[in-house]
């Protein structure tokens, strides 16, 4: 099967450039001024951007919750996904009770995702049992195409927590295997003593979620984490950064060319913590961690972006439904489970508050939404990249679309979406996987199921360009 796109503007993590697109075998096999070879099917994207499918290097599909016996939405909602533009997820793979890290990762890619998942994905490993297996594993995981490993140094008292050595001693074995260290970096203690504190003083509604991990608590595990990195010569990789002062150490560490790696997510780039005042209880929709900030933290995301010191952009997609699951914390915030849902919506949502604001260029669109999630993850250059050899993940994109967002025009899996209401800049119009039209006119048309696992490469030869 052979695809043409035609009268297209191509833009990449470097440039922009008229050209046409020819396709062939899931592949781009030509890029030129001007195709005029026969083809199959033929797209005019006169008038449209054309760039390679979006990467979302974090999301949580049918994975388990802070509230530790709870499960999030799974790949049924992968159609919507696609809809918006993004083409491959990296997702995360807990542990399942009782099984080990390459188990669940198998368990997942052949029964979780099989037959239902409608993106590309690779997957990171993620520790929920602490235990000496985690390190039997540990050089196993490259080889089986997942050179990633997430921690998480806050929710302690859930199945997610680990503790400073166990993130110590990955630190110190993964550069040997091919392995980053992914981490959610908050200081677990002082949010326990915080919650209780609050809850205390009858301070149980979802807006106190922020107060009980102000940015110091971040920035604390921020700089620790970077901390233990530096001891043992390992790259980092800091998840959702969402404030000023961790994005000074990671920016501080950079200066010093440590291998220090960070990530922005879109909700802590377009909302403040004011949705959690929402009446209602609608405020538990908007509880995350970290928590949403205020705009002086968003103004310094954006210029940490521009300036290379955060180098993606991802959506933290969790699904978790309102009317049963939020409700857990009605009577306490510490009790509502953490995550909103976003991977629909992270394309328009960037471009329409980034590019559309003049915030960060179009290249750097490409770059932190495709390009670099892709080398981190050792999936470039098959993904992220428009390119000769490369798969045919493309969106074609309409600049002039102007809409809201609707919950009913592209429903996510759960029961709201967080930028219900909000303006929508441009719109992913028409979206290829592997050469396949899947999205027309901003509509999933392909078959569930059609997503494939593709392994990951370790990241290590990449950091000198990152
Ligand atoms: O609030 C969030 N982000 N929940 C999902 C799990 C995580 O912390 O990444
Ligand atoms: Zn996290
Ligand atoms: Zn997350």
């Amino acid at each position: 099967m052979s695809t043409l796109i035609k009268n297209g503007c191509i833009l990449t993590a470097e440039n922009e450039y008229q050209a046409d697109i020819f396709i062939e075998n899931e592949k781009i096999s030509m890029i030129a001024d001007s195709i005029n070879l026969a083809a199959d099917t033929v797209i005019d994207a006169k008038g449209k951007y054309v760039f390679p499918g979006g990467i979302d290097q974090h999301t949580h599909f049918d994975a388990l919750c802070n509230s530790g016996d709870e499960n999030t939405s799974g790949y049924e909602a992968t159609g919507s996904v696609i809809a918006g533009g993004t083409t491959t997820i990296v997702d995360y793979a807990p542990q399942d009770p009782g099984c080990g890290l390459i188990d669940s990762i198998d368990r997942r890619i052949n029964e979780r995702a099989k037959g239902l998942i409608a993106v590309d994905f690779a997957l990171h490993a993620l520790v929920t049992e602490v235990s000496d297996k985690i390190f039997d594993e540990l050089p196993l995981l490259a080889a089986h195409g997942v050179p990633s490993i997430k921690l998480f140094m806050a929710y302690k008292g859930s199945p997610l927590y680990v503790d400073d050595g166990t993130l110590y001693k990955t630190l110190q074995m993964s550069t040997e295997y091919g392995v980053t260290v992914f981490v959610h970096a908050e200081n677990a203690d002082i949010i326990n003593l915080m919650q209780k504190q609050l809850v205390s003083e009858g301070k149980t509604e979802p807006k106190y979620h922020a107060d009980s991990r102000p940015p110091f608590v971040e920035a604390e595990a921020t700089q620790r984490a970077i901390l233990l990195a530096r001891a043992v010569n390992a790259p980092i990789h800091i998840v959702h950064v969402s404030c000023k002062e961790a994005l000074d150490a990671i920016r501080d560490a950079r200066s010093q060319n440590l291998p220090v790696f960070a990530e922005s997510v879109t909700h802590h780039l377009v909302l403040t913590r004011e949705e959690l005042e929402r009446p209602d209880f609608e405020g538990a929709k908007y509880v995350c961690s970290p928590p949403l900030r205020d705009n002086s933290h968003i103004d310094a995301l954006w210029e940490g972006l521009r300036n290379n010191w955060l180098q993606t952009i991802s959506s933290d997609h969790c699904g978790i439904n309102f009317k049963v699951m939020k409700h857990f914390g009605d009577d306490d915030f510490s009790q509502i489970p953490n995550g909103s849902p976003g991977a629909a919506d992270r394309m328009h949502m960037i471009w329409t508050n980034g590019v559309a604001k003049g915030k960060i260029s179009r290249q750097r669109f490409v770059e932190v939404t495709s390009t670099n999630p892709a080398k981190i993850n050792g999936i470039y250059p098959r993904k992220g990249q428009i390119g000769v050899g490369a798969d045919a993940d493309i969106v074609i994109f309409d600049p002039e679309y102007r809409g809201v967002v609707k919950f009913s025009d592209n429903p996510n899996g759960v029961d709201y979406n967080v930028y219900e209401g909000r303006e929508q800049i441009g719109r992913s119009e028409k979206v290829l996987l592997r050469g396949k039209l899947v999205v027309d006119n901003g509509k999933f048309i392909g078959e569930m199921g059609q997503g494939q696992f593709i392994p990951g490469k370790p990241f290590g030869s990449c950091y000198q360009n990152l």
